[in-house]
């Protein structure tokens, strides 16, 4: 028998994990929103940047492409997509921590991050699940830390509503609820975050993805 899960699974089913980085390539306009979030990041030397429901790798990938000398940890509750991760890094040639565990579990130090960022990965939790990753997002920045969230926002139109359908069957109406009906700055807000901005919105075949940065006050 297998261990009851309690996270969604990439895309919504365990059978499907194995496909996660083509389904997105051709699904979500990956380059497009990637770059953009990589551009907002502006990764630096000597940084340490945490990357909360990491998934299959792609964003720690890209980051230590462009600032190989700043620490990079992925975290993710599935071994199974970390498993593609740890190939994909190693064929890079790259240096990345990866942890399994749920974004929202306290194991990493507080005040550890200079960044911290989640992609796609929200609108897979539960309300409890997400305010857990926003405040241990918080938890793990160092004062002035930014956080950047790339994720299905509010779909403001009857197209992007439409196709934000397939993702919404895929990993639950409730869970991607508040996405959809645009609360994510007001989750952030509600963690601790000053300046919460929606940078960009980037349309696609599975709805609009967008972009939102937060800062942690300084003390
Ligand atoms: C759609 S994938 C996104 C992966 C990656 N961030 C990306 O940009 O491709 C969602 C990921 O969130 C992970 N996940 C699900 N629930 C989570 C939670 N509570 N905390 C952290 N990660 C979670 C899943 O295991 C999956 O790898």
């Amino acid at each position: 028998m297998t261990e009851p899960r309690d996270f969604n699974p990439a895309l919504g089913r365990p059978e499907l994990t194995s496909q996660y980085d083509q389904v997105i390539a051709i699904m979500t306009r990956e380059r497009r929103w990637r770059s953009r979030l990589l551009t907002a990041l502006a990764p630096a030397a000597g940084e340490t940047i945490i990357d909360l429901g990491a998934g299959t790798g792609s964003m720690a990938v890209l980051i230590k492409e462009v600032a190989p000398a700043c620490r990079v940890i992925g975290v993710d509750p599935d071994p199974e997509v970390l498993a593609i991760a740890r190939a994909k890094i190693e064929a890079a040639g790259q240096q990345v921590e990866l942890v399994q565990a749920a974004g929202e579990t306290q194991g990493l130090r507080s005040g550890v991050a200079d960044k911290v960022i989640s992609s796609l990965v929200l609108h897979q939790c539960s309300q409890t699940a997400k305010e857990g990753l926003l405040a241990n997002a918080f938890r793990l920045l160092k004062p002035d830390g930014r956080l950047l969230i790339a994720d299905y926002g509010l779909q403001r139109t009857p197209l992007m509503s439409m196709l934000f359908r397939q993702v919404r069957a895929l990993d639950g109406y409730e869970n991607t609820r508040a996405n959809k009906d645009g609360e994510i700055p007001e989750l952030m807000a509600a963690a601790g975050f000053h300046d919460v901005a929606e940078l960009s919105v980037t349309p696609t075949p599975t709805g609009s993805i967008s972009l939102y940065a937060g800062t942690k006050a300084g003390v």
